[in-house]
């Protein structure tokens, strides 16, 4: 929750830091923005670092960052540092995503929730309603969608030296384990993964497809907003356990797409019960609660699934269940998220 009140009293001490550039205040010529204070006393901006050399941007963060912890009721400070130079740059004509209608990111902050399963379970989901789909595993060093798809072969690349995705199970999909060396990634810091994800986005040949799945690595950090950046998906699906712990990383995680304006469509609540013989269920991570996870996630609650210990296993194979309790509740996830994404601009 964040209040105006809360805004004004963050942008004022602002008003007196220079954008270095010249121009006015950094809030005058919108190099930073996104001011929010939430009711846990953190304070959250936006710096746009272009044209600002790296020392430069540094002295500006620290300052920025100063003068918002010396405001009433801030607690702590979060502040994004985004550069539009360093955004896919790609021109229509070069970009490999321009034929794409929506891009579907699937996220969750925590890690091992069903972000992957979810994620490969949905564009299949998809696809059954007719739309041509993708699946982009963007965990550069924990690639999984080879795995679950059974994907054998090896992406391609064109004349032009541009990714062409491997097709299967009638969804175009691309990830680090369909790369030439997929082990090569396991050392690769920021600036190369970043290097990666374009490749895999903008630089590869998508096509034309209804929806793009991007199965997103865990956490909430530098990797999560640069795809959320370079990708700029037309909203985000929240993948969570109904444990506290979970929900806790999902809402991190669901502010962080907020900030980055990339929009909470839904969530799912995975692994939300075991079905035992004669319809008693267990619920091994706690009971789901429709209610309260979309309150405090505030986003509408799209289903939830069931540990399914025959997913676990179609999962280790590569070879999906189209039908049992997951595939059923992921057809009507996909229906509605399709019918949110259809409301929204177009991309
Ligand atoms: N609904 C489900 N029924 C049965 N098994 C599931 C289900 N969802 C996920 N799993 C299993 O749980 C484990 C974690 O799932 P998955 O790899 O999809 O999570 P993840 O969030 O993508 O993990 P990471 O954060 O490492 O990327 C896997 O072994 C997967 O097969
Ligand atoms: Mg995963």
């Amino acid at each position: 929750m964040t209040t105006r009140h809360g805004h004004e009293r963050l942008a004022e001490p602002l008003s007196a830091v220079a954008d270095p550039r010249g121009g006015g205040s950094v809030l005058a010529t919108g190099r930073v923005s996104g001011l929010k204070l939430a009711e846990d006393g953190t304070a959250s901006a936006i710096l746009s670092i272009d044209g600002l050399p790296g020392r430069a941007a540094q002295a500006l963060e620290a300052e920025v960052a100063s003068r918002l912890r010396a405001v009433t009721g801030v607690a702590r400070v979060r502040i994004i540092q985004t550069s539009e130079r360093h955004q896919s740059g790609a021109t229509p004509e070069t970009d490999g995503l321009a034929g794409v209608r929506h891009i579907l990111a699937v996220a969750s902050g925590k890690g091992g929730v069903g972000k992957s399963t979810v994620a490969a379970n949905l564009a299949l989901a998809f696809r059954r309603q007719g739309r041509s789909a993708g699946l982009l595993d963007a965990d550069i060093h924990g690639p999984s969608a080879h795995i679950l798809l059974g994907v054998k072969s090896r992406a391609g690349a064109s004349a032009e030296r541009r990714l062409i995705p491997v097709e299967a199970q009638e969804l175009k999909l691309l990830g680090m384990g369909m790369m030439a060396d997929p082990d090569r990634a396991v050392a690769w810091r920021g600036p190369m993964i970043a290097g990666a994800l374009v490749q895999m986005g903008t630089g590869a040949d998508w096509g034309a497809l209804d929806i793009l799945v991007v199965d997103m690595p865990p956490g909430t950090g530098d990797i999560q907003i640069t795809l959320a950046q370079k990708l700029r998906p037309s909203g985000v699906l929240l993948v969570t356990t109904p444990q506290a712990l979970a929900v806790a990383d999902a809402r991190r995680a669901a502010a962080l797409f907020r900030q980055l304006d990339v929009p909470v469509l839904g969530i799912v609540a995975n692994m939300a019960r075991i079905d035992g013989p004669g319809g008693a269920a267990l619920h091994p991570f706690g009971k789901a609660d429709p209610a309260a996870l979309g309150s405090v996630l505030e986003a509408p609650f799209l289903a939830e699934l069931p540990l399914d210990p025959a997913v676990t296993a179609a999962s280790d194979q590569g070879r999906p269940l189209a039908t049992g309790p997951v595939a059923q509740a992921l057809d009507s996830v996909a229906a509605r998220l399709w019918q949110a994404l259809e409301t929204r601009p177009a991309r």
